[in-house]
């Protein structure tokens, strides 16, 4: 299943905001269309929001062939529709540097960026489940936050790729998904996606994640980043800083799994990150709400860092 694809010259995507009610594609002709679907987290995850951000510019290089200023408009438009993840800045500016090739070599090499993180999900499954059994054991216990699986990537997932490989290899003994408020990512769609591969799990309100850790009912917890930042710090759904303490506190390892396409080494620490705020209204109806997106975990309370690459041991003084 690829979740976002370029299709006979659209961009289709399934319609994150309508499961797992209604399994929807959306097929994307406009660069307003695909902004708009940015916005409303109808695709979302770092590495799939790199490459809707290319195949915006793909998108963009064909309506705006004759008019280089209106496509310059479109590609900022589009690296800027929202602020946290460095990847849909990163793709749509790794297409746009092609654009003096045309509108075919964009699209190429918005291909090639998708490409690159299906390669990159198989790379961290295997990665990430190595690591997991080593710090863990044979049958650990999971929790995860937010969505990280092929929703969010293409194909396959980033933390939740390495859920799916330890299950194919057999030595999952459990998985308890965050319900990721206000959005419900965890509940709505890592729940849609686990249950595709037929793994037994438990969604846990985001307040009992730490408890849960505390009473021994996890033995590490994985899940994915926005944007790494060249010391360590991870940027990742809000939500995910609480869990980091929970898990620093009980002494189990806090493993952050992501593409290469996610590690900034231009950004220097968390401090420096724009933080998404998403509004009052996806929070309440009846009063004002702080809604923080996203949050910041130090580096000091990262185990490891698994990339398509690399496993970068942060508790042992090792960076990004
Ligand atoms: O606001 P979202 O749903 O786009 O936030 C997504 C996350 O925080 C994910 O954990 C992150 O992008 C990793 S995706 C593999």
């Amino acid at each position: 299943m690829r979740t976002i694809d370029w299709v006979n010259g659209a961009v289709e995507i399934i319609d994150q905001t309508a499961l797992p009610g209604e399994e929807r594609v959306l097929r994307l002709h406009t660069v307003g269309e695909l902004i708009a679907a940015i916005q409303s987290l109808a695709v979302r995850g770092a590495p799939a929001l790199g490459v809707a951000g290319a195949f915006g510019v793909a998108l963009a290089a064909r309506i705006h062939v004759d008019d280089p200023a209106a496509l310059a408009v479109a590609v900022r438009r589009i690296e800027t529709a929202r602020p946290t993840a460095v990847n849909l800045a990163r793709g749509a500016q790794r297409a746009a540097a092609v654009i003096a090739h045309g509108p075919e070599a964009v699209l190429a090499q918005a291909c090639a960026i998708r490409d690159e993180e299906i390669a990159a999900s198989a790379a961290m499954a295997r990665l990430g489940a190595d690591l997991v059994v080593a710090l863990c054991g044979a049958r650990p216990r999971l929790l995860t936050h937010c969505n990280t699986g092929a929703l969010a990537a293409v194909t396959v997932g980033t933390a939740l790729g390495v859920v799916g490989e330890l299950h194919q290899r057999g030595r999952l003994a459990g998985v308890i998904a965050s319900e990721t408020r206000p959005l419900l990512q965890g509940a709505r769609l890592t729940s849609w996606e686990l249950t595709r591969w037929g793994i037994e799990h438990r969604v846990a309100v985001d307040s009992a994640g730490p408890f849960l850790m505390a009473r021994g009912e996890v033995d590490a917890v994985i899940l994915g980043a926005d944007r790494i930042c060249a010391n360590g710090d991870v940027i990742n759904k809000i939500g995910t800083y609480a869990h980091a303490l929970g898990a620093h506190r009980a002494g189990i390892p806090f493993i952050v799994v992501a593409p290469e396409s996610t590690v900034d080494p231009y950004t220097p620490s968390g401090a420096a990150v724009e933080i998404e705020d998403r509004g009052s209204a996806e929070v309440t109806a009846w009063s004002e709400a702080a809604n923080p997106a996203f949050d910041i975990t130090p580096y000091d309370l990262v185990t490891a860092i698994v990339t398509d690459r690399r496993i970068i041991r942060v508790d042992r003084g090792e960076k990004p």
